[in-house]
């Protein structure tokens, strides 16, 4: 084998591969986001829940749950990229579990719902039932 072929063969071959990629690049208008969509506000207070423990619970994080504060799967379908808060409380506890969704020590309430962003905003109604 002529070992000058195959480094040619090889070259073409590298440019080949590189000059969509940097075409695809070049052209590229779209831009994308890894920001997760935002939940919808379902209630503006917290619940109050005596949680068991020991027992594994899901809180919803997406607002799009019937079953509030819990998650019911709903974020599969209405928000993809939401994902429940799972929890497991280390003993028995009456807590207040966030209902507006924007908590910033999730699941729990800690006042945020007080905030005029959370005051003003729509609350979320479900088109199904
Ligand atoms: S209900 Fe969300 S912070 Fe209180």
């Amino acid at each position: 084998m002529n070992p000058l072929v195959t480094r040619i063969d090889f070259k073409w071959t590298r440019l080949t591969l590189r000059q969509p990629w940097r075409t695809a690049i070049a052209g590229t208008k779209v831009q994308l986001s890894t920001l997760p969509p935002e939940p919808v506000v379902p209630f503006k207070k917290p619940f109050k829940v005596e949680l068991i423990g020991g027992k594994r619970y899901s809180w919803c994080a997406c607002g799009h749950s019937k079953n509030q504060p819990f998650c019911d799967g709903a974020h599969k379908t209405k928000a993809q990229g939401l994902s429940p808060l799972r929890f497991v409380p280390e003993k028995d506890a009456t807590v207040w579990l966030c209902g507006c969704k924007y908590s910033n020590n999730p699941p729990y309430c800690d006042g945020t719902h007080k905030q005029a962003f959370v005051l003003s905003a729509t609350l979320h109604k479900h088109k199904d039932s």
